[in-house]
């Protein structure tokens, strides 16, 4: 079988012209006004070297303490729910209005529930998702040529978000029985069951991940406190879409992909097995993706998240911070480069991203110099910093890394309340009073992705 490819950026050609930055599509400028910053390709490739941990890492030493190594997978699990570009090319100046977002930027999980029992009726049965099983384990549902049958073909891409496509699909399968439970009738169960499985996800989001990753304060600045029954809003200073809401690029291309160095060398799975990430060839040990879930894959969730009920303290994630893991600079898939660090830089540089100063003067903060970044002082610099690259040192010089920095969160926050804020079909909108209760949360208002992976699994 030849496996889908993630990010595969030479799989389509698009000659999307560079044009006006005010314009958006599903994909645009957060900052419409401010320059592209265009560094010469050698110096982003020797940029991106310079970002390897050594081999073997010194792990615990990068280790976040703050972040259990789960919300990594959560993290890339969010994105592949919100955006997806297969078109555009590296080392070709691109306009991201003529981009098309593959993925809804929704909270729809449409990455789970394809296009719902109705439009996708072969992974359903009846109001539930459908799961297959190999090798004795609960799996994903295969096609013919053996790839997953699932909404997005990314969620395979790794062992580990493999493993929590299974548990969203559980955890849908457990609240149509508890809806089921309720007395709901057979033909309102899907629709109710989903709505409900969305509304728990997308809380999960607002009080769990987001303010993990960007600070709390930085969630209570961009959030509007509600009052009666109006529409929960989002106050937001950067991202402003004017009519629909749209994937900034800022987001999609550097900030959202601060997740890259959070990603550890290898994973302890369950108390007596672990993997190497990635390597260049699928082995039994190590976690590369596209393939049928196997027991020596299989993982326990009290190894990457706080569940309750569980004592066993989850690996950590690795620290935001300028260092990425060897096994991402040798990606088993896409073609060149297969150093992520550098696709991550040169796609920057295609989709004309302005630069970290630039997006920190706009946002009304203190630029952190070259020198302060640790940047060679070449004069292609320019004295400027790629954004992604800026997003992740300023993590580990305002907060050791634990989480990101001021541009970096505000992008990010921004993005992720925004979204929720804007778009017709959140609790946001429908129902701002609405909350969790047991027995899907463990107590009215707590509910974390824990709770989910717990509910998820119940028996
Ligand atoms: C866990 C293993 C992961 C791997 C192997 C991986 C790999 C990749 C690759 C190869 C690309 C395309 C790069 C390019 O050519 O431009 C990509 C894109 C991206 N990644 Fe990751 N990634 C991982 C995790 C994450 C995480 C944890 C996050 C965020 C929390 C993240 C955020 C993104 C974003 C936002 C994009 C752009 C998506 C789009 O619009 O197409 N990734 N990733």
């Amino acid at each position: 079988m030849t496996p889908p490819q993630h990010g595969s950026f030479e799989q389509r050609g698009q000659n999307a012209p560079a044009g006006n930055r005010q314009v958006e599509g599903r994909f645009g400028f957060m900052f419409k006004d401010l320059d592209p910053f265009s560094p010469p390709d050698e110096l982003l490739r020797s940029l991106a070297a310079t970002m390897q941990q050594p081999a073997p890492n010194p792990v615990t030493q990068f280790d976040n303490p703050d972040t259990p190594a789960g919300y990594t997978f959560f993290g890339q699990f969010v994105d592949h729910d919100l955006t997806f570009d297969p078109v555009s090319q590296l080392g070709k100046e691109q306009d991201p209005k003529g981009l098309k977002n593959f993925r809804t930027p929704v909270y729809d999980l449409d990455s789970v529930y394809a296009g719902g029992p109705r439009v996708t009726p072969r992974l359903y049965d009846g109001a539930k998702l459908r799961l297959d099983h190999h090798d004795g384990l609960e799996d994903l549902p295969r096609k013919d040529d053996g790839a997953a049958d699932i909404g997005d073909p990314r969620n395979e891409e790794n062992a580990i978000i493999h493993q929590l496509q299974i548990a969203f699909i559980k955890f849908h399968n457990a609240v149509v029985d508890h809806v089921a439970a309720s007395g709901t009738p057979a033909g309102e169960l899907f629709a109710e069951a989903q709505q409900l499985a969305l509304r728990h996800y997308q809380w999960a989001v607002l009080t769990d991940f987001v303010p993990r990753i960007c600070g709390q304060d930085v969630v209570d600045s961009v959030l509007k406190k509600a009052t009666g029954n109006a529409p929960i809003r989002a106050d937001l200073r950067s991202y402003k879409p004017k009519k629909v809401p749209f994937m900034p690029v800022e987001f999609s291309v550097a900030a959202y992909r601060f997740g890259h160095s959070q990603i550890r060398p290898g994973y302890k799975l369950t108390d007596t097995t672990g993997g190497v990430f990635f390597q260049p060839e699928a082995s039994e040990t190590n976690l590369n993706g596209f393939r049928p879930l196997h027991p020596s894959r299989l993982l326990h969730w009290q190894h990457f998240f706080d569940i309750p009920g569980s004592t066993t303290v989850p690996q950590r994630s690795m620290r935001i911070d300028s260092k990425i893991s060897f096994p991402l600079f040798h990606l088993p898939f896409g073609g060149p480069p297969a150093s992520l660090a550098e696709r991550n830089l040169l796609r920057g540089k295609a989709l004309r991203l302005p630069s970290g100063q630039a997006v920190a003067r706009a946002m009304g903060f203190q630029p952190l110099s070259n020198a302060a970044l640790g940047m060679s002082d070449d004069q292609g610099w320019d004295g400027q910093a790629p954004l992604w690259f800026y997003v992740l040192k300023e993590a580990e010089l305002q907060h050791g890394g634990t989480r990101l920095g001021e541009v970096g969160a505000l992008i990010v926050a921004e993005t992720l309340v925004g979204l929720l804020a804007q778009n017709r079909d959140t609790f946001f909108r429908l129902d701002p009073g609405w909350k969790p209760v047991p027995p899907i949360a463990a107590s009215e208002g707590t509910f974390g992705v824990g709770d989910l992976l717990a509910f998820a699994t119940r028996s």
